[in-house]
């Protein structure tokens, strides 16, 4: 049985570093920790030098006090292998395990991540290293898992070294087999970039006008992710030769660049996240008119969600941010770490681990606040901890509550990445995913982030996949059964233009997509900026037509044209086409998502408010669900510095306080209610 993440309870826990305090503190550190109700701590993941202090020598002593001592204090333990931070032996010995800069300049030792997952030598070290701590601790009784390295691709998620060029060349050769079939794939036949000889093809290096073949960049993404996932997984599978019984392996992330889902299946038990939404306050990033500041991390937690549905949190902030450098934020305010703790918890985490006990009083990090300050006094920070430990504790029922909503936003890497190399896809997709995520979470809609290929959309009842550029015959055919099944599928512009390359179809639009949605699309365009906002009508309701607008055509006799463009190049035209397909319908709208359409199509496609007859939440509080066993946990939290009213429309339990509630209430500053 797993000690985390087995449905049975809520979970706290913090991050370590045996190797930053004296060992005199170490027994009166897990004591005061296992008082507020930390149960697990995480450590060893940048500690390479406790284990291998010189080439080949290996020694276990330290921790091995270490975690003898958290066996007999009762508190379990996290175990990190410390590929994050190769020692400065390693990297002044063999400099080819150094990352590179696009002109191929090294990353000197100093910060972290300075290595590269093909150097073939840092392969060798990683294998060598993984092997003896895995068949030294891997028996230890206080472990219960382990993570792997420290947040894949998080330093740096490109890698330009001469292991990188002759690793990429393996992928391409791998996959494209012949010369013809690469230069066919990245039509290189344009600017005469054509390949004659595999040691040609490079990593995308710096170019005139910054702006290398994009078939190539996008190959190159893939590459990254390729090389990041088979590096997790050299780790994984040595380490599983040591786990004992119900031991688990994880990583934190999750970064650019990677595929977290391939990453996850290959390699984890489930993703951890690292939960740091005090970033909305960040001295010199703050928007006073970004009305979701940190309830914004509630869309990077339904991404984790998307990869494992019940996950951990590895690091949860507990305190100010602040490299000495860079990235200054104030303290959390008194109750915010309760709210984030919880937002955490709502969106699907059962294990939350503050980032760090102690802060740091050296280094880069001396103002990336954990719980205690530097002196270790017992403070306010503190005892908040104390107070979620025992708040969460009312929760445990909850555990293993899957989100089971019924609205998703279908997403891929290919479209994720090719929208890293193309600004056209970009702009589009930047306005549509914040409108989106923006109107969801005033309407009070819980919706999850679907991953295609692999997810199940049985469970869905509407689903908005709004600017799949490149669409695949497999992906398409999915959908279609899905729409035929009775789902209600909501496309927008610029689907289906390009391939699995990137490139154009000499297709009519939206190409694959076409008969799903019973459209043509005659002609495009961007909004011209000279053309003030295009709006469309839908029954008398005006909403925006942002960015883009695709001329549309209903095609066939189930498509029928609900509203036209006003205004811009296409003024007249049909903007949104519904096409009854099967039991379902597909829309498809020309343009870019606003708020006001985006939360349109959230009321016709009858999705706002799923919660209404029981709660009347203002925009200000977000709604989220986790279900089981048939009941749904409501968790309403506000994000405001200010008390915000609420009505719960008939007697319900609240949890965190024991009472039933009813009518009309007052929710404090940052306070959280978890209804049942
Ligand atoms: C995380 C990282 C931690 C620490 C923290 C604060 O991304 O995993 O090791 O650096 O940020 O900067």
């Amino acid at each position: 049985m797993r000690a985390i993440l087995n449905g049975e309870g809520i979970v706290l826990g913090t991050c370590y570093y045996p190797e930053h305090w004296k060992k005199e503190l170490w027994a009166e550190d897990l004591s005061r920790m296992l008082a507020v109700g930390i149960e697990v701590i995480r450590i060893g993941e940048f500690a390479w030098n406790k284990f291998e202090p010189q080439e080949g020598q290996f020694t276990f002593d330290f921790f091995d006090e270490f975690l003898d001592l958290a066996q007999e204090k009762g508190m379990k333990v996290i175990f990190c292998t410390p590929t994050a931070t190769p020692p400065a032996w390693m990297s002044a010995k063999y400099p080819e395990i150094l990352n590179a800069d696009r002109d191929g300049h090294l990353y000197r030792h100093g910060n972290r991540q300075h290595y590269t997952y093909n150097s073939v030598k840092f392969q060798e070290f990683t294998r060598r290293l993984t092997e003896e701590l895995g068949a030294h601790y891997g028996s230890h009784p206080a472990i219960i898992g382990w993570q792997l390295d420290n947040e894949f691709n998080c330093s740096l998620n490109e890698f330009y070294a001469e292991s990188d060029t002759i690793a990429f060349q393996e992928f391409c050769r791998e996959k494209y087999r012949t010369l013809d079939a690469l230069n066919e794939a990245w039509g290189t036949v344009f600017w005469n970039q054509t390949y004659t000889a595999w040691e040609e093809v490079d990593v995308p290096r710096k170019v005139p006008a910054d702006s290398v073949n994009p078939h190539r960049v996008l190959d190159y993404y893939r590459f990254v992710s390729d090389s990041a996932c088979r590096y997790a997984k050299l780790q994984a599978d040595i380490l599983r030769k040591y786990l004992k019984p119900g031991d688990f392996i994880t990583t934190n992330g999750i970064f650019g660049n990677l595929d977290n889902h391939r990453l996850t299946k290959e390699s984890l038990d489930f993703m951890m996240y690292d939960s740091y939404p005090n970033f909305a306050y960040c001295l010199d990033d703050y928007r006073a008119e970004d009305f979701l500041k940190d309830r914004k991390w509630s869309r990077n937690l339904a991404q984790v969600r998307a990869i494992s549905p019940v996950f951990g949190i590895m690091e949860q902030q507990s305190g100010a941010n602040g490299w000495v450098n860079r990235m200054e934020a104030p303290t959390p305010r008194p109750g915010q770490m309760t709210l984030w703790t919880l937002q955490s918890i709502a969106h699907g985490a059962d294990f939350v681990s503050y980032f760090r006990w102690r802060t740091c009083t050296f280094g880069t990090e001396i103002y990336w606040h954990g719980i205690l300050d530097y002196s270790g006094r017992d403070n306010r920070r503190l005892l908040e901890v104390a107070d979620i430990g025992d708040k969460v504790k009312r929760l445990d029922r909850l555990a293993g509550a899957v989100s089971g909503a019924k609205v998703g936003i279908l997403q891929d890497y290919d479209n994720i990445w090719d929208a890293q190399v193309d600004s056209w896809h970009a702009r589009v997709d930047r306005k549509s995913g914040a409108s989106l995520f923006m109107a969801l979470q005033q309407n009070h809609v819980p919706f999850d982030f679907v991953s295609l290929p692999e997810a199940d959309l049985s469970g869905y009842e509407v689903l908005f996949y709004p600017h799949a550029a490149i669409l695949t015959k497999e992906g398409t055919k999915k959908l279609e059964d899905w729409v035929a099944a009775g789902g209600k599928l909501v496309m927008g512009c610029r689907t289906g233009y390009k391939d699995a390359h990137g490139k154009c179809v000499m297709d009519y639009l939206p190409g694959l997509a076409a008969k799903l949605v019973g459209t043509d699309i005659p002609e495009y365009s961007f909004v011209a900026p000279d053309e003030g906002k295009v709006m469309v009508s839908w029954d008398g309701e005006r909403a925006e037509a942002a960015v883009f607008c695709d001329q549309l055509e209903a095609v066939g006799e189930h498509a029928k044209v609900l509203a036209r463009y006003e205004g811009g190049c296409f003024a007249g035209a049909p903007a949104l086409v519904r096409n009854a397909y099967g039991a379902g319908e597909a829309y498809y709208f020309g343009a870019a998502f606003g708020v006001d359409t985006a939360e349109l199509f959230l009321r016709r496609l009858e999705a706002a408010e799923p919660y209404g007859e029981q709660l009347l939440l203002p925009k200000e509080v977000e709604l989220a669900v986790r279900k089981k066993d048939g009941t749904a946990y409501l968790f309403v939290l506000n994000y405001q510095h200010e008390a915000v009213e609420i009505e719960v429309k008939r007697p319900m339990q609240e949890l965190l306080s024991g009472q039933t509630l009813n009518g009309k209430l007052k929710m404090k500053p940052y306070e959280v209610m978890v209804f049942v």
